[in-house]
C-alpha cells in the first residue's frame, strides 16, 4: 500500500476534554487505524482503547508505542513535553506530534518565552525576573500599584497573581517563593499589567510554515463577570469576532516570527504552538506561550475544522505542513465547562453523571469528557475538576450559545457548577468588556 494512504496506530497521551477532541477528530480520519489512549477517560473508551502507561515517562511510552507498531504518538498535555517524551519517541523513530523540550521550554518557563520574545522583537507586558524573595518584594514595594506576579515555571495555571496594588503583589510573591507553585515558584516574574480583550490563537507549525487555527477566546476566572480564582478554563467560543483583520494578521505574524526565532536558534518547533493575547489599545500583546493545545479551546476550535487531523499531524512531524490543506465551518461554537462545586479548590469525586445522551441528541451538541470515568459497576462518575464540557456548533453564535446552554441543562450531577456567562463578551462586544 501506498504510505502516503496507509494506516497508522495511534497513541494518544492525556485525560482531559481538549484529548477527547483530538481523540473525535482523530477517529474521523481515513487514515487512523488502533487508537489507543493513556490514560484517557470515561468518554473516551468507547473511540479507543485504554492503555496503562505513565504518559509522561519517556520509556514507557517508547516502549510500549514500539511494540505495538504505533505510526503516530499525540501529545496533548504540557507535563509529558517537559519530560522530554516527544524528543524519546522521536529517537525512538516514532513520528510524533508536539514539540521537543528545548521547544516546549517557551510554555514551560515563562523567562525563556520573554527572552524568545525580546529577541524576536515580539510585543508583550515589561517584565523583570528574581530568584530571591527580599529583591523582588523591593521591586514591588517600587512599584507600588497594580502589577502581575508569576511563577516562573509550570503551575497548572495557579502560578499568576494579578495584583491590584502592593499588598497584594507582595502576597503573591510570597506565595511563589514559599514553594506553593512547587518548582515553579523558585523564580519569579513581575510584570506590567496590561488591558483588553483576550484571545488565544492556536497555530500548527513543522518548524516552517505556520498555518494559524480558528481565534477562540477561553473564560480563566471561576466565577461570572471574570471573578473568582483563574482555572484552567471554564469554558470558550470560537471564532472571537470582536478581532478586527489588522489585529489577527498581527497575531499570525508574531506566532510567525517566534517560530523562525526559534529554528534560527537551532530550536525548531513542531507540533501546536498557543498564542494567549490581549488586544490592548497598542496593538496585541504576548501574555503567555503554550506548546500545546488549549484546554477548552479545542473543544470549540475542532469542531469546525475541516482537515484530516492525522495527516496534518504527520505533515507537522515530517517538515510537510506546506502540502496540508485546511478549511472551516462558516458556523459558530460555543463550549460550557461544567465543574465539580469547589473547583479550582478541593471537590468531591464519584457522583453520578446523567443527561449526557439527552443533550447529544440536541441538534449540533457534542458533550466532551474531561473529568470522569467509570465506577465498578460501569456508572459514569465525576472524576475531577472540570468534568464536561458541551460544545455547541450553530449558523449563529446566539443559536450556538443558546444550545450549549440547553445542553448543560439536561446533564446532572451532585455539585454541577459552571459560568452562565460564557460568550456574552461576544455578544456585548468591545465596549461592553
Ligand atoms: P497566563 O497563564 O500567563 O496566561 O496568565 C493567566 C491569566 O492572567 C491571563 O489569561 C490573564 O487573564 C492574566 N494575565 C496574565 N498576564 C497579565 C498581564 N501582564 N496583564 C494583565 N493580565 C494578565
Ligand atoms: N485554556 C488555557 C490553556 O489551555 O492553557
Amino acid at each position: 500500500m501506498d504510505t502516503t494512504t496507509r494506516k497508522v496506530n495511534i497513541l494518544l497521551l492525556g485525560s482531559g476534554g481538549r484529548e477527547h477532541a483530538l481523540l473525535a477528530k482523530l477517529a474521523d480520519s481515513p487514515r487512523a487505524g488502533e487508537l489507543y489512549v493513556a490514560p484517557g477517560n470515561g468518554g473516551m473508551f468507547g473511540l479507543a482503547t485504554r492503555v496503562d502507561l505513565d504518559p509522561a515517562s519517556p520509556t514507557e511510552v517508547t516502549a510500549w508505542a514500539l511494540a505495538h507498531d504505533i505510526g503516530l504518538v499525540v501529545i496533548g498535555p504540557e507535563a509529558p513535553l517537559m519530560e522530554g517524551v516527544a524528543d524519546a519517541c522521536r529517537s525512538a523513530k516514532i513520528p510524533t506530534f508536539g514539540p521537543n523540550l528545548k521547544a516546549a521550554r517557551i510554555e514551560g518557563s515563562k523567562k525563556f518565552a520573554k527572552q524568545v520574545m525580546g529577541r524576536a522583537g515580539v510585543p508583550t507586558a515589561a517584565w523583570r525576573s528574581f530568584t530571591d524573595e527580599k529583591s523582588c518584594l523591593e521591586y514591588v514595594g517600587r512599584i507600588d500599584g497594580p502589577c502581575v506576579v508569576k511563577a516562573d515555571g509550570l503551575a497548572a495555571g495557579k502560578g499568576v497573581i494579578v495584583a491590584k496594588d502592593a499588598d497584594e503583589a507582595a502576597e503573591g510573591v510570597r506565595a511563589c517563593f514559599s514553594g506553593e507553585f512547587g518548582e515553579a515558584g523558585s523564580s519569579v516574574l513581575v510584570e506590567e499589567i496590561l488591558s483588553g480583550p483576550e484571545c488565544s490563537l492556536l497555530v500548527l507549525t513543522d518548524g516552517r510554515t505556520v498555518v494559524p487555527l480558528a481565534t477562540s477566546q477561553d473564560h480563566k476566572r471561576a466565577y461570572e463577570g471574570d471573578t473568582g480564582p483563574n482555572t484552567g478554563g471554564m469554558g470558550v467560543y470560537s471564532p472571537v469576532p470582536l478581532v478586527t483583520p489588522a489585529e489577527l494578521d498581527e497575531m499570525v505574524e508574531i506566532m510567525e516570527r517566534v517560530v523562525a526565532k526559534l529554528a534560527a536558534d537551532g530550536i525548531p518547533y513542531s507540533g501546536c504552538f498557543y498564542g494567549g493575547f490581549m488586544l490592548t489599545d497598542e496593538g496585541p500583546k504576548v501574555l503567555e506561550f503554550n506548546a500545546r493545545f488549549g484546554d477548552p479551546e479545542t473543544q470549540a476550535v475542532l469542531p469546525r475544522m475541516h482537515a484530516d487531523l492525522v495527516e496534518v499531524m504527520l505533515a507537522c512531524d515530517r517538515g510537510v505542513l506546506d502540502r496540508c490543506m485546511i478549511s472551516w465551518d462558516d458556523d459558530w461554537a460555543v463550549s460550557v465547562v461544567l465543574a465539580s462545586a469547589g473547583y479550582p479548590g478541593s471537590y468531591e469525586t464519584g457522583k453520578p453523571i446523567t443527561g449526557i445522551e439527552d443533550a447529544e441528541a440536541l441538534e449540533g451538541v457534542t458533550v466532551y469528557h474531561a473529568g470522569t470515568a467509570l465506577d465498578d459497576d460501569g456508572r459514569l462518575v465525576t472524576s475531577g475538576g472540570r468534568v464536561l464540557a458541551v460544545t455547541a456548533v450553530a449558523p449563529t453564535f446566539e443559536a450556538a450559545r443558546e444550545r450549549a446552554y440547553e445542553g448543560v441543562g439536561l446533564i446532572d450531577f451532585d455539585g454541577k457548577f459552571f459560568r452562565t456567562d460564557i460568550g456574552m463578551k461576544a455578544i456585548l462586544g468591545r465596549d461592553g468588556q
